[in-house]
């Protein structure tokens, strides 16, 4: 038995959210925009959005204080601003730091949660959520997915409820064009993340194979341009097509050991999200090749590649970053992971030494 779900409708391409047509009429009459300080000014996301509600008649209210990494603290204050602005519905725009922001700002808009009861529940419906991707990686805007950091713990922690699928998403690979080569090669590799772990993942299913194997080839034959070239905009359709799909996937398996331990590394080490995926990946598919080795065949196979010396080999010219870790961080990071939902769905008996080898792994 396997069930598939994935409620929001998607508009992709170059343009999709002018050519919505009355789309966003249905959610309301007044809409509170989320994005971060900078980069939905600059790519052109923010001005496309607010241009299409003003031809729609739909008032807005902006706030674009989401940091990298959200806080509680900030998606509670947008939260009390959507309330009292009386919004009908919630846009994030940008990375997956302002998608995932808003669709908790949307559960706070509609819920009354203190700090814990924020990543457990229950909850009621919240406000509509739209999301507007700006990056090619973290595929939050088609998943039930909210990641915030949580001082309470000491790492980042997911608000995980159906009711946060993005009523309506518009990727526009256009909006990526003025993303960095850096920011390029950690999205795109946090996308090849979702697609692999997806795929590996107890929890797998055939249909969320088929967008998996899918993510992969769009991402996978670009891996060897990531590397600081100017990308054309139909490589940035490809990465963007492949990042979707690659969401669709994690919306249905969640994700596993690489993303679980790679929220330590972020939370405190400062690496970014998709930087910290991509370097504990080849250990991860080692792992991988004793308990499934038929499926890291086809991944080789997908991405053109000979094998795992191959992969690591690729991932070491994009991501040379090495992490050290003394005896007392190994053992608090590894005290992290352990009861992790992401440690369940991988596909190995993931033990305490397991983990610690992997991060140690990171130390070459
Ligand atoms: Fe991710």
């Amino acid at each position: 038995m396997f069930m598939y779900e994935m409620p929001t409708r998607l508009y992709f391409g170059k343009d999709c959210i002018a050519q919505s047509g009355q789309e966003l009429c249905r959610l309301g009459k007044k809409a509170l925009l989320v994005t971060g300080r900078h980069s939905a000014k600059i790519n052109g996301s923010q001005k496309a959005m607010t241009e299409h509600l003003e031809t729609l008649g739909i008032a807005w209210v902006l706030f674009d204080e989401v940091e990298n990494n959200p806080s509680i603290e900030t998606v509670r204050k947008a939260a009390a601003l959507g309330k009292a602005e009386g919004v009908d519905f919630v846009i994030g725009i940008g990375g997956g730091s302002p998608m995932d922001a808003a669709k908790v700002i949307a559960l706070l808009c509609t819920n009354e949660l203190d700090d814990a009861a924020l990543f457990t529940g229950p909850y009621v419906r919240p406000l509509p959520i739209v999301t507007v991707p700006t990056t090619s990686g973290t595929g939050s805007e088609v998943t039930k997915v909210g990641v915030l950091t949580n001082p309470h713990i000491g790492t980042k922690q997911s608000v995980n409820t159906p009711l946060i699928f993005p009523a309506v998403s518009f990727a526009d690979p256009a909006f990526t064009e003025s993303v960095n080569p850096v920011v390029t090669v950690d999205t795109a590799i946090d996308a090849l993340s979702h697609a692999i772990e997806g795929y590996m993942s107890k929890k797998a299913t055939p249909m969320s194979d088929v967008w998996a194997e899918e993510a992969m080839r769009f991402l996978g034959v670009h891996l060897t341009e990531l590397d600081g070239a100017s990308l054309s905009y139909a490589v940035r359709e490809d990465l963007m097509y492949g990042a979707v799909l690659a969401g669709m996937v994690i919306a249905q398996t969640g994700t596993t050991l690489v993303h679980g331990m790679g929220y330590q590394l972020t939370y405190y080490k400062g690496l970014t999200h998709g930087r910290a995926n991509g370097i504990l990946l080849p250990h991860y598919m080692s792992l991988m090749e004793e308990t499934m080795a038929d499926k890291v065949e086809k991944v080789w196979e997908i991405l053109g590649l000979s094998g795992l010396a191959d992969f690591t080999a690729c991932i070491k010219n994009l991501m040379p970053d090495t992490v050290c870790l003394t005896d007392a961080e190994l053992a608090e990071y590894t005290a992290l992971t352990m009861p992790m939902g992401a440690v369940t769905s991988t596909a190995y008996d993931v033990t305490e030494a397991v983990v610690k080898e992997m991060y140690q792994s990171l130390e070459h």
